[in-house]
């Protein structure tokens, strides 16, 4: 039987689909975004499988033909949004942003395929080819040189926005002069504490600037571009992905595709430790121009676990670091260390618990049999979205509900785990 929680996260989902693909809220985010809609598909399989597989398909409508799936599709233009369209000038069809956002979608069409049955295995013989030209474009554009470290041409291509990870290498971009007056429409919507700086978003647009001046020449991005920057979240979420997209090679019996994964994920095993602080003592972002790395543990940092990285010396460092941090607020996982200088607590990725990554955060843990905390962060995150709503994001001190209401991503979250389906065999 289905609680009223459970039915209010199905409203939500149902008031966001805007005909094939869901906004990540109204008004805020009014177009389809790469990872949302990813955990938009997880919760739609709860009560409308066949709505999930729709959800992943249109997201692929948008590829781009060099393999690149963008991290914003617009199908028409909204006055809400800022930036939209007229300033990423993507020329494809339909138009889009112009770099990417953390891989999860392989990983959450393997969830689909080990939850359904031979129609669904079906679903995604049709997808595995475009996902692994997505994965190939990560692995060829984000990593030129082969080290096996991906980097990020955006923090928005984290999808951890104005998180503290990204400040060093955000100081380094000048503001050109011409860069021209703009007019942010996220504020309008939501407190300015709770969103990034006007400083942040003048960076963000300077690097869209090069993007659009280029071309959106992938290659020039990562070798010239204001900003690229190694992140543990999408080198993680693209390690766990490779793996889930060789298990549905195996399943599908596409033997030319399991080498060639099989060769990205050897390769991006010894590329992420790149990422370890020794200073830190656990995998940081790191800027790839200088070489300097962020000292901040993040939620991010704690996704080795999800990915299967690191050594047993350094994946207990994370457990530590994982259970000190906990100890310190009331609800976690905050998406940065609480007792670091530049925490901060209700604003966006600088601070705030969200709760897809917890949901990936579980799932690590679990598998990696660190049980209990893997169910302290799942209760944490109950919680929250039980006293304050299904909020974009939380304060992990008070519980208050922060940023956008009724989120598609948090009511998926919500939906999956109260379906009982908490391991990665499930949707
Ligand atoms: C925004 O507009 O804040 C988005 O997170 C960018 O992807």
């Amino acid at each position: 039987m289905r609680s009223s929680l459970d039915e209010e996260a199905i409203r939500i989902l149902k008031t966001n689909d805007r005909g094939g693909f869901t906004v990540p809220t109204a008004r805020l985010y009014p177009y389809q975004w790469n990872w949302d809609s990813a955990f938009a598909a997880l919760g739609f399989a709860v009560f409308d499988r066949q709505r999930a597989w729709r959800e992943i398909e249109t997201l692929f409508e948008a590829q781009w033909p060099d393999g690149m799936v963008p991290h914003i599709v617009f199908r028409q233009n909204d006055p809400d949004y800022f930036p939209g369209p007229a300033v990423w000038q993507s020329n494809t069809q339909p138009p889009s942003s112009g770099h990417s956002q953390p891989p999860v979608t392989a990983s959450i069409v393997l969830r689909l395929v080990q939850s359904g049955d031979a129609s669904d295995l079906e679903r995604a013989r049709v997808l595995f080819d475009k996902m692994m030209a997505f994965h190939r474009w990560f692995h060829d554009m984000r990593d030129p040189d082969g080290t096996g470290l991906v980097g990020i041409v955006h923090p928005w291509e984290s999808g951890r926005d104005n998180c503290p990870d990204w400040d060093i290498g955000m100081e380094r971009i000048s503001v050109p002069d011409d860069l021209g007056p703009y007019q942010r429409r996220d504020t309008d919507h939501i407190d300015p504490a709770e969103r990034p700086s006007s400083e942040q978003y003048d960076r963000y647009l300077t690097i869209i600037k090069f993007g659009r001046e280029c071309g959106w020449d992938h290659v020039e991005m990562a070798r010239s571009g204001p900003f690229f920057m190694g992140d543990p979240g999408v080198q993680f979420i693209l390690m766990r992905a490779d793996r889930d997209l060789l298990r549905l090679a195996e399943l599908l019996g596409e033997d030319a595709a399991k080498e060639q994964i099989g060769r990205w994920l050897d390769r991006s095993q010894s590329g992420c430790q790149r990422l370890w602080n020794p200073e830190t003592n656990a995998f940081c972002a790191r800027d790839l121009r200088n070489n300097e790395f962020s000292d901040g543990f993040t939620s991010a940092s704690i996704l080795a676990f999800y990915a299967g990285a690191g050594s047993d010396e350094q994946r207990s460092a994370m457990a530590a670091h994982a259970r000190r941090i906990l100890d310190r607020v009331r609800y976690g996982f905050p998406s940065f260390d609480p007792e670091h200088a530049r925490f901060e607590a209700k604003r966006y990725w600088r601070g705030p618990v969200w709760a897809i990554i917890n949901f990936l955060i579980v799932d690590g843990l679990n598998e990696a049999g660190e049980t209990e905390l893997a169910g302290r962060i799942r209760d944490d995150t109950r919680r929250l979205i039980e006293t304050a709503g299904f909020f974009e994001y939380f304060d992990p001190n008070t519980g208050e509900g922060l940023g956008g209401s009724d989120f598609t991503w948090t009511a998926a979250v919500h939906l999956v785990w109260g379906s009982g389906s908490t391991n990665s065999q499930a949707a």
